[in-house]
C-alpha cells in the first residue's frame, strides 16, 4: 500500500486506488486493515461483537419493529443504476469539492451523531481527527459527547455544527448555542427540523437504554461480554452531553446533563425561529431535514444556502420516503439557489457517485464512519475516510468521470424517484468553481 494514499490529497489515479485494496504490497497497517475490514458490512459485524447490545442497537436501529426506514434506504439506494461511459483517460481522478466558498477533499462527511460515546469512547474525537486529517467536513451535533469548542480546535478546518432547538425563554439556549459554534469558527450550521417529537424507538425501549446506564441485570450482561468496550468506559468515563456543562457546571454530573437534554431539547424549529437564526447566523445556513419540495422552497425564500436531504438515517418517521428518492425533486425544486446534500445509507463511494449523479452537490454518512471506530477504535477514523477516498476514485474511473463535477453529469436511471414537485432538470446546475489550490 502506497503510503501516498493516505494524504488528504483531493486527487489520486484508479492505479493508486486498486494499490490500496492491499493486493501484491508490503503491508502497512493501514492497509491489513483495509484488506481485513473492506465493507461497511464488515466493520458492522465486527461492532456488533465489540459493544453491548444496547449501544450496537441504538446505531443500528430505527425507529419501529425491524427498522423499516433503515433498510427503505438502503433497498432505494441499491435502486439506483449508473450508465457507465468509457473510453475516457482517468488515468487521473479529481474527487475534490467546494462547498459554502470551502474546498474539501472529498464529497462526503461526517453527519452529526448525538452520543456516540455509547459506541466507543472518543468517538467523536477520534472522528474530527480523521475529518481534519482527510480535510472532508465534520459536523458535530448538539448532543455530542464532546463540546462544540474542543471539537472545533480538533477539526478547525472542516468543522460545522448541528443545531437542535431548546425552546424555553425565547430560544435562549439556541441562540446562545448558535453564538458559541460561531466564535468557534464553524463554518456551516445545520438546523435540524426532523425531530419535531420525541419518537418511539422500539428497540431502545426493549434495551432499557439510559444515559447514565441503568445497571439492570440484562445490562450488566451485556457489558460483561463485550469486556473492550467497558475497560474504555472505565478509563473514560460514561459519555455525557458535553455542551450543557456550560448551563450546569463544568461539575454536573452524566444523569444531570441527561435530565436537561431531554427537557430542554423539544425542536419548536418553527420557519419564524429559523429566519431569526437566519439572522444571527453570518456563515453557512442548511435546512437539514427537507423532504418536500415546498419545506426546500420556503427555505430558499428565507436565505438557507443549502439544503440537507435526509430522513434521518431511517430514525424518526418510518413511513418517509427515502432520502435518496426524494432528492431529485429537491434538487429541482432548488434549480441551483441553494447547495443540496444527501445523507442516508452512504456507505461506500459507489453510494457518493450515486448521490452525486442524482444532482446532489455532496454528502454525509453517519453509520458508516461510526462503524469504523466501533470496530478499529482509534484507527477507525482513517480507516473510514481511507475507504471513501479509495473507493470515490475507483467508481469515478468505472462510471469514465474524472471529478465530482462530470459525476454530477453521470447518466443515471432511478425507478423510484419521488414524483412531487417540478421535473428534474435534465443536467444538475453547476457546482462553484473549484479554487486551485
Ligand atoms: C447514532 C446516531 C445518532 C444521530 N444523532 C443525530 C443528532 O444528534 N443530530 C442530527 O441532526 N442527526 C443525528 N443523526 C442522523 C445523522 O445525522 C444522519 O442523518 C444519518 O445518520 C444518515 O444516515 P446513515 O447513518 O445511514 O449514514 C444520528 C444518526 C445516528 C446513526
Amino acid at each position: 500500500m502506497s503510503g501516498n494514499t493516505d494524504r488528504a490529497d483531493s486527487g489520486g489515479t484508479a492505479a493508486r486506488a486498486v494499490r490500496g485494496w492491499g493486493i501484491g504490497q508490503g503491508e502497512s497497517q493501514a492497509a491489513r486493515l483495509r484488506r481485513r475490514f473492506p465493507t461497511y458490512r464488515s466493520l458492522q459485524q465486527r461492532t456488533s461483537w465489540r459493544v453491548p447490545r444496547f449501544a450496537y442497537d441504538f446505531v443500528a436501529g430505527g425507529v419501529g419493529d425491524g427498522a423499516p426506514n433503515v433498510a427503505h434506504n438502503r433497498a432505494a439506494m441499491d435502486a439506483v443504476q449508473i450508465v457507465p461511459r468509457y473510453g475516457v483517460d482517468v488515468s487521473r481522478v479529481e474527487t475534490g469539492v467546494t462547498l459554502f466558498g470551502r474546498d474539501y477533499a472529498m464529497p462526503v462527511g461526517v453527519a452529526p451523531m448525538g452520543n456516540t460515546g455509547l459506541v466507543w469512547p472518543r468517538a467523536d474525537a477520534i472522528l474530527a481527527a480523521a475529518a481534519q486529517k482527510a480535510r472532508i467536513p465534520y459536523v458535530s451535533s448538539t448532543v455530542a459527547n464532546f463540546s462544540i469548542e474542543e471539537l472545533a480546535r480538533i477539526a478547525p478546518d472542516v468543522f460545522w455544527f448541528q443545531l437542535y432547538g431548546l425552546p424555553d425563554d425565547n430560544h435562549r439556549l439556541s441562540f446562545d448555542l448558535i453564538a458559541r459554534a460561531e466564535r468557534a469558527g464553524a463554518h456551516a450550521l445545520l438546523l435540524t427540523v426532523d425531530v419535531p417529537v420525541r419518537q418511539k424507538r422500539v428497540h431502545d425501549i426493549a434495551n432499557g437504554l439510559s444515559v447514565p446506564f441503568r445497571l439492570r441485570p440484562r445490562t450488566l450482561l451485556d457489558i460483561a461480554t463485550s469486556p473492550r468496550w467497558a475497560i474504555e468506559v472505565l478509563r473514560h468515563g460514561q459519555p455525557r452531553f458535553a455542551n450543557f456543562r456550560k448551563y450546569l457546571g463544568e461539575d454536573a454530573s452524566t444523569a444531570d446533563l441527561a435530565a436537561f437534554a431531554y427537557s430542554k431539547m423539544t425542536s419548536g424549529l418553527t420557519w419564524e425561529v429559523m429566519a431569526r437564526i437566519r439572522d444571527a447566523w453570518p456563515r453557512a445556513l442548511i435546512l437539514k431535514g427537507p423532504l418536500h419540495p415546498e419545506d426546500a422552497e420556503r427555505a430558499i425564500a428565507l436565505g438557507f444556502d443549502g439544503l440537507l436531504v435526509t430522513n434521518h438515517g431511517g430514525r424518526q418517521l418510518d413511513a418517509a420516503p427515502a432520502s435518496i428518492d426524494a432528492l431529485p425533486a429537491i434538487v429541482a425544486q432548488a434549480r441551483g439557489r441553494a447547495t443540496v446534500l444527501l445523507d442516508g445509507s452512504v456507505r461506500s463511494g459507489l453510494d457518493v457517485a450515486r448521490a452525486l449523479a442524482l444532482g446532489a452537490a455532496g454528502t454525509l454518512a453517519g453509520r458508516a464512519f461510526l462503524w469504523s471506530v466501533g470496530a478499529l477504535g482509534e484507527a477507525g477514523g482513517d480507516h473510514a475516510t481511507a475507504s471513501f477516498r479509495e473507493e470515490i476514485a475507483t467508481v469515478f474511473a468505472q462510471i469514465g468521470a474524472r471529478s465530482v463535477e462530470e459525476a454530477r453529469r453521470a447518466t443515471v436511471l432511478h425507478p423510484n424517484a419521488m414524483a412531487i414537485g417540478p421535473a428534474p432538470a435534465t443536467a444538475p446546475p453547476r457546482l462553484e468553481p473549484v479554487a486551485a489550490d
